[in-house]
């Protein structure tokens, strides 16, 4: 075991039933003491697949899950300590608040003083004291929330496990709770695994967070690396917009530079960043993300392109806007009121912060920590 290694996933798979599709082709992942450690991705991608079986619920074909450099496969789901909060909050309906929080406590035969401070301190952390009397059904979604995550949280756990626990709210509440989720975690420095399929609540909430695609993670990565770096174009796209353009290295090493095609306009020669110092002559594409295109009146160089804006629209903090160049249409966030674009404008466009995303060999997965196995070998390896 690592220094500060916590929870540690090695290679699982899983597939429902003898013949049926893998759930899990291989997923593996090494979470510190103290992280939020995000699984982020599609519907179906095997996200609590992966957190069902470190929960206990469900068996893997293959693989490893060690807490504590202990595998704790062989133990069963209750023996695990390992709490779950899920997206349909679960709490049991015919218990006040209090009872709910205390429960798990009450079922180890703690003395019942102890469990009302400690049931005390949970819902003051997650500001819900005043209501402790209440039946859950005389609460809001995002309170029953808050009562789900201070019960897993009161028998003190060293790792809590969350399953979408935020996606039966409505977008305000989301964005107040997963807040608090966050303050929560940092507070009582527990380690956490965080599923959701939302890339602005994995952002908020995770340290790190591993991108899944079919049964794999793609890459994993703090949330600034991900959104800017991103180790493949399947990564990007799941990750926020951007502007993609087919592109050809024509100076390799570390300061890489790029032919890329923009349709109806021809080549432009453009400074990029890149994972991998790529070769001359590696084609792949170049990611744009639309608040670092700027805007001007005149062209800033010789890298500038002519566009005349199609759309603009105001959407307070920013104004985005879409913009012709050539036969595309390019998407443009501007954050400050003097760019202002007006549609119909003549404007000229500079792409700042290209990176450049290199075509991936067939049937490759980057940022896998081993390689894929074939998948018709009939079972686990
Ligand atoms: N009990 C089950 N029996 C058969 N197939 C299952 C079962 N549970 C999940 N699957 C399948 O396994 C795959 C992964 O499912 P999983 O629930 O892990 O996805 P997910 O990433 O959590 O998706 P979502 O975002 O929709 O919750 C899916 O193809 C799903 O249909
Ligand atoms: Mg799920």
């Amino acid at each position: 075991m690592r220094a500060g290694e916590h929870i540690r996933v090695v290679d699982l798979r899983k597939r429902y039933g003898r013949t049926g599709p893998w759930a899990l082709r291989s997923v593996g992942f090494t979470i510190p003491r103290g992280e939020v450690f995000g699984l982020m991705g599609p519907s179906g991608c095997g996200k609590s697949t992966t957190l069902g079986i470190i929960a206990g619920f469900v068996t893997p074909d293959a693989g490893q899950v060690l807490v504590d450099g202990r595998d704790i496969l062989p133990v069963p789901p209750h023996k695990r300590g390992l709490p779950m909060v899920f997206q349909d909050y679960a709490l049991f309906p015919h218990l006040r608040v209090h009872d709910n929080v205390g429960f798990a406590l009450k079922l180890r035969g703690t003395p019942a003083s102890t469990v009302a401070s400690r049931v005390g301190e949970m819902l003051r952390m997650v500001g819900l004291e005043h209501k402790s009397d209440r039946l859950p059904e005389q609460l809001s979604g995002g309170e029953q929330q808050r009562v789900a995550l201070a019960r897993a949280l009161a028998i003190g756990p060293e790792v809590v496990l969350l399953d979408e626990p935020l996606s039966n709210l409505d977008a305000k509440l989301r964005q107040q709770l997963r807040r608090d989720i966050r303050d929560v975690l940092q507070r009582t420095g527990v380690t956490a695994v965080f599923v959701t399929h939302d890339q602005a609540e994995a952002f908020a909430v995770c340290d790190r967070v591993g991108v899944m695609f079919d049964g794999t993670i793609a890459q994993m990565a703090p949330p600034p690396e991900l959104y800017r770096r991103p180790a493949s174009m399947d990564v990007a796209r799941f990750v926020g917009e951007s502007n993609v353009f087919p592109a050809v290295v024509v100076e390799g090493g570390a300061a890489p530079v790029v032919d890329i095609e923009v349709a109806g306009h021809g080549t432009v020669r453009l400074p990029v960043a890149a994972a991998d110092a790529p070769a001359v002559g590696q084609r792949g594409s170049v990611l744009v993300r639309p608040e670092s295109v700027g805007l001007a009146d005149a062209p800033a160089d010789g890298t500038a392109l002519p566009g005349r804006v199609e759309r603009a629209e105001f959407l307070g903090p920013v104004l985005q806007a879409t913009v012709a160049v050539g036969d595309r249409t390019l998407l443009v966030t501007l954050s400050s009121w003097g760019d202002r674009a007006v549609r119909g404008d003549q404007t000229w466009l500079s792409l700042g912060d290209a990176f450049f995303v290199p075509e991936a060999p067939a049937g490759a997965h980057p940022g896998q920590e081993r390689e894929r196995v074939p998948l018709d070998a009939g079972g686990a390896a």
